[in-house]
């Protein structure tokens, strides 16, 4: 088997580009497939590799390091010498001694690739470049990498080409890394080659154009990340075949139109973040299928309609994130069933209608931002549950009625701001109890009556701002103002 494999090698890449190459792939598939069980073994060579090509190995690795510069190549060091197996730095072999993997992670090398020959290094698993200072193209050979590779990592470099399609040749790539390079251009649709890719980042990178809807095609993928580009056109429907999807990042792109309905067949995802795009239309009801989502950011977009109660079946999140859009209608009562939400960001939306009572049943929210909506009615006494609360933000609503003074249980609270409403009556004194407050903001209310003197415990704030148009009586001496500024 491991001789059929390394004399068929050769004869691979002379068939490669002709029609005959699919048909002998097969075959070879097959044969390797039939011998399943010693795969690993079987797929790398065994016997030892002839002196002609361990030589190549070595010329390649030398004249690659050759064109390197010259820092590059003092850290190279202990690559010299006959045999690039032995104790050469990131170098590994496979027992017949070629060349398995390249870790080459955090050694800040410096040049291009132009000058490493892909093809002298038939049987690499591996090649990792992460943070490094490589520069220039890919080159157009790297289809003549191994076809065996597993894993490419060229993530934190400084690539500046487009992203060559030849990479859709390396179809046992399980994970490929271009991420934080200034890669341009288009996603090469022969991406959709690479059916056993489980991971992909694109993400931070100067890509355009629209996600290829080949990308549909690669249904090994658990994590992708298309982040931090210039992405335009439409989330393709395809995508809902990607079902063993955990991770899925969207998002800081320029992407339009709809959140494809198939995004419902993603029920293994754990973390969807698709904000920061341009995308419009109301969020799916079948939204509510993807019950394992513990973090889903849709903020900054354009999605209108209301927050579908399905939105309470995602009873794992912990951060729901859907501020800055264009949102009507209410809260719907069934985000209560939310327990683990330590996030809630709703806030620059036109929701309206009351804030619902269950809201007081998120005991573990850390962090309450629904301000710059249209919610009306009083502040649930409920409130005063969410004892984790360090930040809570109602301002800019119509909210009205009391402060209620189970305010004074959110004793974890950092930031208070309830601002730009029409809460009426007085300070409750028991804001006192929130010691740990840095910052108060109540003005633009209708608060009167007198400022309670407990307001003078609260040694940490170094921030207040009150109206005080109806508020009466002295600002505790107490307190040593960092900064204050009174609305008047
Ligand atoms: C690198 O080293 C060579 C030979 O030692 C020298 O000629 C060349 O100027 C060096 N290049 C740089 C950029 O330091
Ligand atoms: C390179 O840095 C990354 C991130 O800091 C780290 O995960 C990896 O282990 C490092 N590799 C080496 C060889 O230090
Ligand atoms: C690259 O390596 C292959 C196989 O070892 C060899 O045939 C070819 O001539 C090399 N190309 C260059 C540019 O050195
Ligand atoms: C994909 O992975 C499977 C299992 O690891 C393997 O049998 C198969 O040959 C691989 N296919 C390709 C095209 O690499
Ligand atoms: C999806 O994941 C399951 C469980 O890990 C695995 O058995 C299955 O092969 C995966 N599907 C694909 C297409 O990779
Ligand atoms: C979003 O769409 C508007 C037009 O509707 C356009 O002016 C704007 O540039 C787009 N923003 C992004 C980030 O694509
Ligand atoms: C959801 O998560 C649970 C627990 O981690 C896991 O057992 C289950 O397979 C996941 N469901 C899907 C559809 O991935
Ligand atoms: C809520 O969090 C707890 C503790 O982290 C965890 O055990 C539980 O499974 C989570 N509930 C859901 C529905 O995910
Ligand atoms: C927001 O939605 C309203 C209708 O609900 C619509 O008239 C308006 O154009 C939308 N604004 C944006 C920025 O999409
Ligand atoms: C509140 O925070 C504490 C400390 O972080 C944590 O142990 C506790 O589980 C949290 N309570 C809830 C209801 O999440
Ligand atoms: C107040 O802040 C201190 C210091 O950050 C912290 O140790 C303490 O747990 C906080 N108190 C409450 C009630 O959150
Ligand atoms: C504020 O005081 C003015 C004058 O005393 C009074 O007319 C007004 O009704 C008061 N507003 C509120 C909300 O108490």
């Amino acid at each position: 088997m491991a001789l059929e494999y390394s004399s068929s090698y050769s004869l691979l890449s002379q068939l490669f580009i002709t029609p005959y190459f699919f048909i002998f792939l097969l075959v070879l598939l097959y044969s390797i497939s039939s011998f399943h069980v010693t795969f690993i073994s079987a797929s790398t060579p065994t016997t030892s590799l002839s002196k002609v090509e361990q030589d190549q190995e070595r010329l390649a690795l030398l004249t690659w390091k050759a064109s390197l510069d010259n820092q590059t190549q003092s850290f190279l060091s202990s690559w010299f010498g006959r045999n690039s197996c032995h104790h050469w730095f990131g170098v590994t072999c496979h027992r017949s001694g070629s060349v398995s993997n390249l870790e080459l992670d955090n050694c800040s090398l410096r040049g291009t690739l132009h000058n490493l020959n892909f093809s002298s290094l038939p049987n690499l698993l591996t090649l990792n470049n992460y943070n490094n200072s490589l520069y220039g193209t890919i080159p157009i050979n790297i289809g003549n990498l191994s076809k065996l590779i597993t894993n490419l990592n060229f993530a934190f470099n400084h690539f500046t080409s487009v992203i060559s399609p030849q990479l859709g040749f390396l179809t046992f790539l399980s994970v490929l890394t271009l991420s934080s390079n200034n890669f341009r251009g288009l996603i090469p649709p022969s991406i959709g080659n690479l059916r056993n890719l489980t991971t992909l980042y694109l993400h931070t990178n100067k890509l355009s154009g629209s996600i290829p809807q080949e990308i549909g095609l690669l249904t090994s993928l658990n994590d992708l990340k298309l982040t931090t580009n210039s992405l335009t056109g439409s989330i393709p429907p395809s995508i809902g075949n990607l079902r063993n999807l955990t991770t899925l990042y969207i998002f800081e792109n320029e992407l339009s139109g709809f959140i494809p309905q198939e995004i419902r067949l993603l029920r293994s995802l754990n973390d969807l973040q698709l904000s920061t795009n341009n995308l419009t239309s109301p969020i799916p009801h079948s939204i509510g299928n993807l019950r394992n989502l513990t973090t889903l950011y849709l903020f900054e977009n354009k999605l209108s309609g209301s927050i579908p109660q399905e939105i309470g079946l995602l009873r794992s999140l912990n951060d729901l994130q859907l501020s800055t859009n264009n949102l009507t209608g209410p809260i719907p009562h069934s985000i209560g069933n939310l327990r683990n939400l330590t996030t809630l960001h709703l806030f620059k939306n036109k929701l309206s209608g009351f804030i619902p009572q269950e809201i007081g049943l998120l005991r573990s929210l850390n962090d309450l931002q629904l301000s710059i909506n249209n919610l009306i009615g009083p502040i649930s006494s409920s409130i005063g549950n969410l004892r984790n609360l360090t930040t809570l933000y109602l301002h800019t609503n119509k909210l009205s009625g009391f402060i209620p003074q189970e305010i004074g249980l959110l004793t974890s609270l950092n930031d208070l701001e309830l601002t730009t409403n029409s809460l009426t009556g007085s300070i409750p004194p028991s804001i006192g109890n929130l010691r740990n407050l840095t910052t108060l903001y109540l003005f633009e209310n209708e608060l009167s009556g007198f400022i309670p003197h407990e307001i003078g415990l609260l040694r940490s704030l170094n921030d207040l701002q009150l109206s005080t148009k109806n508020l009466t009586g002295p600002i505790p001496p107490s307190i040593e103002w960092k900064k204050r500024k009174e609305k008047k």
